[in-house]
């Protein structure tokens, strides 16, 4: 039997998806309402595919509690923030589950850490919190760490079909957690060694991260003598080997906006481009706030509380706000003491900042200025509502006259 442990964006559908193809699985959280709203029959946030996967794996059998199980095998998918000030990994999370396991499992168990973390953090956190309960790792407890690659929005699609990483101090044991995760996953399962499994994760959300900056650097430069960024990128990605992103608002979720950091923390003398590249990601709320008001001038537009942000959360589709650009902005303009925008999102059921509106034709009749923060479906079908708006399109997704980009 596995025992999941973290319920959450990662935890769930990896639960789920074991569950559904015949692996006996017990998902364990410590949040007592997230499991009582499992075990009433609800999922706990909106994806694609999830509830039908959630229907199938009841089906199967799985169960969900507050209680760590006593089995052979866990699954660890808790939070790894960062540090603000030191920028490093916050492992606590990942320290506590960790230690909650070794109360009960038995001798010779294999736990494996799913969680993002740096290259390092399972031989300076983990390997102690073991050893210190008197277990000897390779023998009572074997370790490894299975990074998650899906993307919100794409979940149930992409933990199919992605290809896996799996480091493991043994090889035999990196086989067998191979062989779990191949009951489901149909891509490439490459294992290796922890370090290497650590380093590859925020490995790839670094590149992701720099190439974003990348062209969102670019926007600023064209901004800054009035060429067509959108034109210049397209022509561009037509050399056979250049392939540029496209900029945005700034970069929020779980992941692009955290990892990335670990290695600044980790590497401060090294991590240049990184460091740099994560200032100019962090920046770009505080860009668009610039375009707002330079735009709001042009326009002989004195009253921002006429201006509206269209989208909350951090990415188009999804309910996930979690270091959301949209919040970003709005943290950055509290600072400034300005009266808040009104903010609108289809995917935001609950109130979460002030001015929010649940209608997007109520939203639209009180503001006189859209800035289209996400690319939710839900805006592009309905973009002829916006005309007659001073539109600020950071996605570059509305071809009504007289849009304004970044
Ligand atoms: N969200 C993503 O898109 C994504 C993608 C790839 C990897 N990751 C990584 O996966 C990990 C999990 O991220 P997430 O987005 O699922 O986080 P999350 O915040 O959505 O979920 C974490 C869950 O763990 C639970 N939890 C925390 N400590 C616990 C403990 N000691 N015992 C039991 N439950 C505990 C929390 O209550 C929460 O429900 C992170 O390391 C993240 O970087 C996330």
């Amino acid at each position: 039997m596995i025992n999941v442990i973290g319920l959450g964006y990662i935890g769930l559908p990896t639960a789920l998806m074991m569950a559904s193809h015949g692996v006996e699985v017990v998902g364990t959280d410590y949040n007592a309402e997230l499991v009582a709203t499992l075990n009433h029959g609800h999922t706990t946030f909106k994806e694609k595919g999830l509830d039908e996967l959630f229907r199938n794996a009841l089906q199967a059998g799985i169960r969900f509690t507050t209680e760590y199980q006593k089995t052979d095998t866990y699954i660890i998918s808790v939070p790894t923030p960062y540090d603000k000030f030191s920028k490093k990994v916050d492992a606590c999370y990942v320290v506590a589950a960790v230690k909650s396991v070794m109360e009960v499992c038995p001798k010779g168990a294999t736990v494996v850490i799913e969680s993002t973390v740096s290259p390092g953090t399972i031989d300076k956190f983990v390997r102690p919190v073991i050893e210190a309960d008197g277990f000897r790792i390779g023998q009572d407890i074997h370790l490894v760490h299975a990074p998650e690659r899906i993307i919100p929005g794409n979940m149930v699609y992409e933990l199919l079909h992605n290809n896996r990483t799996i480091g493991a101090d043994e090889r035999d044991i990196g086989e067998q957690v191979k062989k779990l995760y191949a009951s489901f996953c149909q891509g490439e399962i490459v294992v290796t060694d922890i370090r290497t499994a650590e380093m590859t994760k925020v490995v790839e959300n670094t590149f992701r991260a720099v190439n974003i900056a990348f062209a969102n650097e670019l926007a600023k430069i064209c901004r800054h003598d009035n060429m067509d960024v959108y034109e210049i990128i397209r022509i561009c990605n037509m050399h056979p080997r250049v392939n540029i992103l496209q900029p945005g608002p700034g970069v929020g979720g779980h992941c692009i906006s955290v990892d990335p950091w670990f290695l600044v923390g980790d590497y401060p003398s090294l991590a240049k481009v990184i460091d740099e590249s994560m200032k100019t990601n962090d920046g770009m709320p505080d860009f668009v706030l610039g375009r707002i008001h330079t735009i709001m001038k042009e326009k002989g537009m004195t009253d921002i509380g006429r201006v509206g942000l269209y989208g909350l959360t951090y990415k188009e589709n999804v309910d996930d706000m979690r270091e959301s650009p949209t919040l970003q902005l709005l943290e950055s303009q509290e600072r400034h003491l300005a009266p808040t925008l009104k903010v609108y999102d289809p995917f935001i059921r609950q109130d979460v900042v002030e001015h929010q509106y649940h209608d997007l034709d109520a939203f639209l009749a009180d503001v006189d200025f859209v800035v289209i923060m996400v690319k939710h479906d839900e805006i592009r079908d309905n973009m002829d509502k916006l005309a007659g708006k001073i539109v600020l399109d950071c996605h570059n997704i509305c071809h009504l006259p007289g849009v304004y980009h970044l």
